[in-house]
C-alpha cells in the first residue's frame, strides 16, 4: 500500500530562493514538489532541473493547451528535463493530449529517462456553471468534467486532476491504474483559506485520490517538515 508521504505533493508557489529554501527543508520529508507557472515563468526551466537534482520528483503544472504540435514540442521539452508528471488541458481536444504523450514518451526515451505522466485538467474548480454556459458550453460542470475525463482517457494519459470531491466519480470512471491528483486539501483543523471545495488527507485518499496537492498548509508553516510528519501521522 502507498503510502501517506509518497502521495504528497508539496505546491512551490513562491519565489525561487524560498522555493529551494523550502525544498531544502523538506529533503527526506516527501518525494514530490509542484512547479507551477508562477515559478516556472519567474526563473524558467533550470528550476525544474535544480529541484530533481535535489532528488526530488517535479510535477511540472503549466496547463498545457495549444495546437497538437506546439504541445507536443513543450512536452518534449519538460521531459527532457526530467519532470514525472505534467499537465495538459483535457479541453485541448484528444489529438492534443495523444500529442503530449507521444511527446513524453519519445523524448523521455531518447534522453534515458523514466517518462513521465500526462494528467488532464478537466474543468478548473475555479469555474462555475455560469462561466461554462458563457463560453458555450451547456450542461452542468459535472458532467463537463465526466465528458472531458471519458476524453482524456482515450487520449491515453495516466490521469487527471480534480477536486477531492470529485475523485470518487473519477477513479469509478478511470480504473485502478488511473492517477487521480486533487488539490484543495486541508488537513483537519488547518485553514481552509480561498479552497472552497476541501477534504482532509485521509478523506482524499479514500476517495480515491492517489496524489495529494498540498501548498500552504505546508510552505506557510513555521516548521514545514512537521506539517508533513502531522500530515503522514493523521493519514
Ligand atoms: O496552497 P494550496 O494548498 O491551496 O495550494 C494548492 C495548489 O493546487 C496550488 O498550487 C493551486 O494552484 C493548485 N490547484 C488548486 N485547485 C485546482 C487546481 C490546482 O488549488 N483546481
Amino acid at each position: 500500500m502507498t503510502e501517506m508521504r509518497e502521495r504528497i505533493i508539496v505546491a512551490l508557489d513562491t519565489d525561487a530562493h524560498t522555493a529551494l529554501a523550502l525544498a531544502r527543508t523538506l529533503q527526506g520529508k516527501v518525494e514530490w514538489l509542484k512547479v507551477g507557472m508562477t515559478l516556472y515563468y519567474a526563473e524558467g526551466p533550470e528550476i525544474v532541473t535544480k529541484l530533481r537534482e535535489m532528488g526530488f520528483k517535479i510535477f511540472v503544472d503549466l496547463k498545457l493547451n495549444d495546437i497538437p504540435h506546439q504541445v507536443e514540442g513543450a512536452a518534449r521539452e519538460i521531459s527532457r528535463l526530467g519532470a514525472s508528471m505534467f499537465t495538459v488541458h483535457a479541453a485541448g481536444g484528444r489529438a492534443m493530449m495523444e500529442a503530449a504523450v507521444k511527446g513524453a514518451c519519445e523524448s523521455s526515451q531518447e534522453c534515458g529517462l523514466d517518462t513521465p505522466d500526462v494528467i488532464a485538467v478537466t474543468v478548473l474548480t475555479s469555474i462555475h456553471d455560469d462561466d461554462l454556459a458563457a463560453i458555450g458550453v451547456g450542461g452542468s460542470s459535472a458532467a463537463q468534467v465526466e465528458r472531458l475525463a471519458k476524453l482524456a482517457r482515450e487520449a491515453g494519459v495516466q490521469g487527471v486532476v480534480c477536486s477531492p470531491l470529485e475523485a470518487a466519480r473519477m477513479r469509478e470512471l478511470l480504473g485502478l491504474e488511473a492517477l487521480v491528483v486533487t488539490p484543495g486539501v486541508r488537513p483537519a483543523g488547518s485553514d481552509a483559506g480561498d479552497q472552497s471545495r476541501i477534504a482532509t488527507p485521509a478523506q482524499a485518499v479514500a476517495a480515491g485520490a492517489s496524489h495529494l496537492v498540498i501548498g500552504r498548509p505546508i510552505t506557510g508553516s513555521d516548521e514545514p517538515g512537521a506539517a508533513v510528519d502531522r500530515i503522514v501521522s493523521e493519514g
